[in-house]
């Protein structure tokens, strides 16, 4: 029984890929970029692009479960290959986003709504994991803590109930290995409510240097975010910011039911991640 991991190179799928390890599954991972993909040793590493169908039978080939990426282009074409391999077990990674009042207007949601959809109406078995702002997303500021100690962002008082991805990879695990998981949507958050502030705090605190955010307007930093993304998905985000602004964001009980635990903090994705924040020596 082996479970394919999509999204490869991704933060979760590589989560995703040490939870299974370490539960003694056997994995699979796919990639548009195996080879950059750095899989841990035995592993094997095949090339997949979800919007290309051709690549998927070989990688679907004795497969029973799959972790998805949501890639609604290509889902039609995931399913056929998918029912012609066998029909297995589709976790998809997909967001809490589409669950919000404004979900309608925002296209990251009617994206995974679209594969949600799409895979309730196969045959195939699925569970969606529908996590909320990833911890991950800090990742962005690493370039410039490192060149500078400086994080430049509006609404230092903006909230997240950030979510490591050693935690989607725990509940991802529990639905590969356990029964009961099957036409189930898991809303999942960290465990707490975080100020970007706070983040920051938590940051200089892991990697133990000087670290400060220092607040600029939303234009501005529209101008920072240019490389990162279109202008709806900087929308979005400045949307976003502005609306948890000074107000924590509700925490989802599904991990700590699912699991018996509290989830991981921020600053333990901090300490985790200190050395990704750290210059090169
Ligand atoms: N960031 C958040 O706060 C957040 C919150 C909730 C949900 N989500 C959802 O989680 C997913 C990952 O988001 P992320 O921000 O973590 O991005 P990310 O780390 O950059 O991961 C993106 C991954 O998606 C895979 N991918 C993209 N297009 C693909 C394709 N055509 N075929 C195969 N794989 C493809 C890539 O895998 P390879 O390059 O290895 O092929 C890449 O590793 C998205 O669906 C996002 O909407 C994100």
């Amino acid at each position: 029984m082996t479970i394919l991991v999509t999204g490869g190179r991704g933060q979760v799928a590589r989560a995703v890929v040490d939870g299974l390890l370490t539960a003694g599954q056997p994995v699979r991972v796919a990639s548009r970029d195996p080879e950059a993909a750095q899989v841990p040793d035995g592993v094997q590493a095949v090339r997949v692009d979800l919007s290309d169908p051709g690549t998927l039978p070989a990688a679907l080939d004795g497969v029973e479960k799959v972790f998805l990426y949501a890639d609604a282009k290509g889902i039609d074409g995931f399913i056929a290959a998918a029912e012609a391999a066998g029909a297995p077990h589709i976790v998809l990674l997909s967001t809490s986003s589409l669950t919000r009042a404004n979900a309608d207007r925002n296209p990251i949601a009617q994206m995974h709504v679209a594969v949600e959809d799409r895979l309730r109406a196969s045959g195939l078995p699925w569970t969606f994991l529908r996590p909320g702002t990833f911890a991950t997303n800090t990742l962005q500021w690493a370039p410039a803590i490192r060149a500078t100690g400086v994080v430049k962002a509006p609404y230092p008082q903006a909230h997240a109930s950030a979510i490591h991805e050693a935690d989607i990879a725990d509940i991802a695990v529990k639905a590969f290995t356990e029964p009961g998981h099957e036409g189930q949507a898991y809303l999942l958050s960290g465990p707490e409510s975080v100020t970007q502030q706070e983040q920051v705090d938590c940051l200089a605190e892991a990697t133990g240097r000087k670290i400060r955010l220092e607040e600029v307007s939303p234009e501005e930093y529209r101008a920072t975010l240019s490389r990162w993304g279109g202008d709806n998905f900087i929308d979005q985000l400045l949307e976003y910011l502005a609306m948890w602004d000074g107000k924590p964001m509700p925490v989802c009980p599904a991990y700590t039911e699912l699991t018996g635990r509290r989830g991981r903090t921020y600053a333990q994705w901090a300490r985790d991640h200190a050395a990704d924040f750290r210059p090169a020596d």
